[in-house]
């Protein structure tokens, strides 16, 4: 059974709150669309854990999607668009279209020419080396320089984004030589484009800062219209679920949408 119907759901899940920025981004841009976001809360963060660990939790939760008849599902989660893209795309076959947010900043990087490239994420996707490589295969002259900044998913899951403790750390990872001489920084975790003016602001304005959510919009734009996907029939309220309830991920959404979220907790192990 494959759940290719225009009217059917996108979905979309992170570890935690980091994949509402796309969950944001795609609910602004297509507010006809369904959407059902499942936040992994009990097994966050995602960049501590091995490959293995993250391919197991991102099959079940893809599982669960397509149980919701998902026509889409966004992995808006850079550690396991890492670890488990390629592994989701062949265990569930032609059931439905994974978007991952690592290509569409790889294409971007190529696209705009960059030559030397900063990467920040969580340990996860460092470790997978995924950028470097994905960029060199297109382009071996550009440079990749990737840094793992595991304090800053933890400390955005516990609501600082903007004081004195968020700015020391940010300001030493930054402060890192091997991003002396970038062109672009990419932010490589769905949780940072929540402290992304900060991360702007420590970097001089010709160093341009992206995150995912600049560009996978358009990947999302070329699936829905080249396959007919576009919903036309009635649109409910976002649904979201969590695999644990915390009172974090609730205020988090409140954030973002503006009308109260009715959370639902689900265990799928
Ligand atoms: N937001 C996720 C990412 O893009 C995971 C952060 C975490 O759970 O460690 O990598």
């Amino acid at each position: 059974m494959t759940s290719f119907e225009s009217n059917k759901p996108i979905g979309i899940f992170d570890s935690g709150i980091g994949g509402l920025t796309v969950a944001n981004a795609i609910y602004r841009h297509f507010p006809n669309e369904n959407l059902i976001y499942f936040g992994d809360t009990a097994n966050l963060p995602y960049g501590d854990k091995s490959a293995d660990a993250i391919r197991y939790y991102a099959i079940k939760i893809s599982k669960f999607l397509l149980e919701q008849n998902c026509k889409m599902i966004i992995i808006a989660c850079n550690s396991a668009s890492s670890a488990a893209y390629e592994v989701l795309l062949d265990f569930f076959k032609e059931k439905t279209i994974f978007v991952n947010v690592v290509d569409p900043l790889v294409d971007h990087v190529i696209e705009a020419e960059y030559k030397k490239v900063g990467v920040i994420a969580t340990k996860a996707t460092v470790n997978s080396n995924v950028y470097k490589q994905k960029i060199q295969a297109k382009n071996q002259m550009v440079d990749v320089v990737q840094l793992a900044t595991p304090l800053l998913a933890p400390m955005i899951e516990e609501g600082f984004c903007n004081d004195e403790i968020s700015h020391t750390v940010i300001s030493k990872y930054l402060s890192d030589k091997s991003l002396n001489d970038i062109e672009v920084l990419l932010l490589a975790c769905t949780h940072y484009p929540l402290i992304k003016k900060q991360i702007q602001s420590f970097f001089s304005s010709d160093i341009t800062v992206m995150d995912s959510t600049d560009v996978v919009v358009d990947v999302v734009q070329h699936f829905l219209e080249s396959k007919n996907l576009i919903n036309t029939s009635e649109v409910n309220a976002p649904v979201f679920y969590v695999s644990d309830y915390t009172k974090s991920f609730e205020e988090a959404t409140k954030v973002f949408y503006a009308d109260k979220v009715e959370l639902i907790e689900k265990s799928i192990w």
